[in-house]
């Protein structure tokens, strides 16, 4: 008997990804092959890489560079492949970067990938794979590689947004949904397999059902928000609908909590907003309490130049509509600084909007110009020390609002779903053995210290939260909880 061919395959950028490197993982897997985490030991050799800033681009062809010696082992040598963002917007120019890489392959062909990876080992040099799909049909289903009771799911496709910095609407393509009664099925399915919470995912959510030619014969319907009407849409499915869907199907009962990401103010609608209500107002039961809405500015000016195509007073009004219906809602963002022609007053208005919105968490960026975008063609007038030292002010500025908001749980019970063993077991040292991770459904990290044999992955268990730092909360079991 052979012994089985073993993969490694190293990610980088969004969930996005990270879900497309789990679906590898299983196609591979499929074909008999096992996942390995030592390089080393891999016949088959995968970055998943992301353009979306150039630090990005540099991390993956800086990885793609450490596996050249491998190739020296002669007959016992990998093949080695790079995919992703970073392979479907670079294809073929790849092999003069690294002539010793055997395979490209984008984001539309990671169903291809076993047919690549045979054909390369069949004796076939520099093999490209990464043609979009041109259709405007999207149909999967969720492959998950290990059990577990988190899942992403996949929902749409590409981005049609074209905001003037981003790469990734040239790196997914344009969008394009599942249907409704295809999603549901789907979640279900994974429920079934012991899944307890999923995240939909899709560059922006609040698009899902646009254009779809899957679906016929939907009532017309509207949609508005607070930042203007995005509707009519004849026959149309859309997000919140999704999100009730999911909810109301009875194989879906087990299902513990619903997350998304990611979502554009522009289309944030207000039929969304309301999917945050308590369930007796109307709400989405199983809806996690949490969002991530980027803002990436807090300035109408810069906002502009963007290509947001809103204005921040529109963004105040969907978060504080959004407080109204959930006031333990986590919130999130992203935000770039030093985008080109930003000033001083342009960044203080950013840091204005941190004071006034009150985030949990926020993903900050230097600006960094990607070629072929709009925005590449703006002088990229902010100094690099400008733009580093505005990130460390908003990321020190945000530090102190987290460390009060996550100092305000301090004596809360909180129900969290165990990721795992916690990597740091500092706290075990002087109560315990070991200490576990999780996170409650507004996203906060709670950490926790078990005496208890029991494994804790994947349950939902009751903590009371007993400290605080800006990064995560400590808590303990409630009474009772050890023991089930
Ligand atoms: N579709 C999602 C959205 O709109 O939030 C995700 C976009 S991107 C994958 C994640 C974040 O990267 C963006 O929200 C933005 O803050 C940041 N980003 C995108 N392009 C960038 C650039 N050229 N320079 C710096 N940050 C960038
Ligand atoms: Fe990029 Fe804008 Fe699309 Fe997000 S919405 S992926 S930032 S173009
Ligand atoms: Fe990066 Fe592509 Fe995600 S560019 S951030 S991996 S969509």
């Amino acid at each position: 008997m052979t012994e089985a061919q073993k993969f490694y395959i190293k990610t980088f950028g969004c969930q996005m990804n990270v879900a497309d490197s789990e679906r590898m993982a299983a196609l591979l897997a499929e074909r008999g092959m096992l996942p390995t985490e030592s390089v080393e030991d891999a016949q088959v050799i995968i970055i998943n890489g992301c353009t979306v800033r150039e630090k990005a681009v540099h991390k993956a062809v800086s990885a793609l560079g450490g596996y050249q010696a491998l190739k020296s082992k002669g007959a016992g040598a990998p093949v080695i492949g790079i995919g992703g963002c970073v392979g479907q917007l670079d294809q073929g120019k790849l092999f003069k970067r690294a002539p010793y890489l055997d395979f490209v392959f984008g984001t539309d062909t990671i169903d291809n990938l076993p047919e690549i990876i045979h054909r390369v080992q069949s004796g076939e040099r520099h093999v490209v794979y990464a043609d979009f799909d041109k259709s405007m049909d999207y149909s999967t289903e969720t492959k998950v590689y290990a059990r577990r009771a988190q899942a992403f799911v996949n929902i749409m496709k590409g981005c049609d947004k074209y905001c003037t910095y981003c790469i990734v609407p040239f790196t997914r393509g344009r969008e394009k949904s599942r249907t409704i009664d295809e999603v549901v099925n789907d979640v279900a399915r994974l429920v079934a397999m012991g899944v307890r919470e999923v995240t939909l995912l899709g560059q922006n959510v609040n698009s899902f059902g646009k254009g779809n030619p899957n679906v016929k014969g939907r009532e017309p319907r509207e949609l508005h928000n607070r930042i203007g009407k995005v509707g009519p849409k004849e026959g149309e499915e859309n997000f919140p609908q999704l999100l009730r869907a999911i909810d109301a199907d009875p194989r879906c009962e087990a299902l513990q909590r619903i997350r998304f990401t990611s979502s554009h103010p522009l289309d944030f609608s207000d039929e969304l907003i309301e999917c945050y209500a308590p369930p007796e107002r109307g709400g989405v039961a199983r809806l996690a309490a949490y969002l991530h809405l980027p803002v990436q500015s807090g300035s109408d000016a810069v906002l502009q130049k963007m290509g947001r195509h809103h204005a921040i007073e529109g963004y105040f009004a969907q978060m504080e509509r959004l407080r109204e219906l959930s006031p333990d809602v986590g919130l999130s963002t992203d935000l770039i600084v030093g985008f080109p022609t930003e000033t001083d007053a342009d960044f203080e208005a950013t840091l204005a909007l941190l004071d006034r919105v009150r985030f949990d968490n926020i993903f900050a960026f230097a600006y960094s110009p990607r070629p072929g975008t709009r925005a590449a063609k703006l002088r990229d007038d902010v100094p690099e020390d400008v733009k580093n030292a505005r990130l460390n002010r908003a990321l020190k500025h945000q530090l102190a609002i987290a460390q009060e908001r996550y100092a305000s749980r301090v004596g809360k019970v909180m129900e969290i779903l165990v990721e795992g063993e916690a990597k740091n077991q500092n706290m075990a040292a002087e109560v315990g053995p070991r200490v576990w991770t999780g996170r409650t459904s507004c996203n906060r990290v709670v950490n926790f210290v078990s005496a208890s044999p029991r494994d804790f992955t994947g349950k939902f268990v009751e903590t009371r939260i007993t400290g605080a730092t800006s990064l995560s909360l400590q808590g303990e079991l409630v009474l009772g909880e050890e023991a089930q």
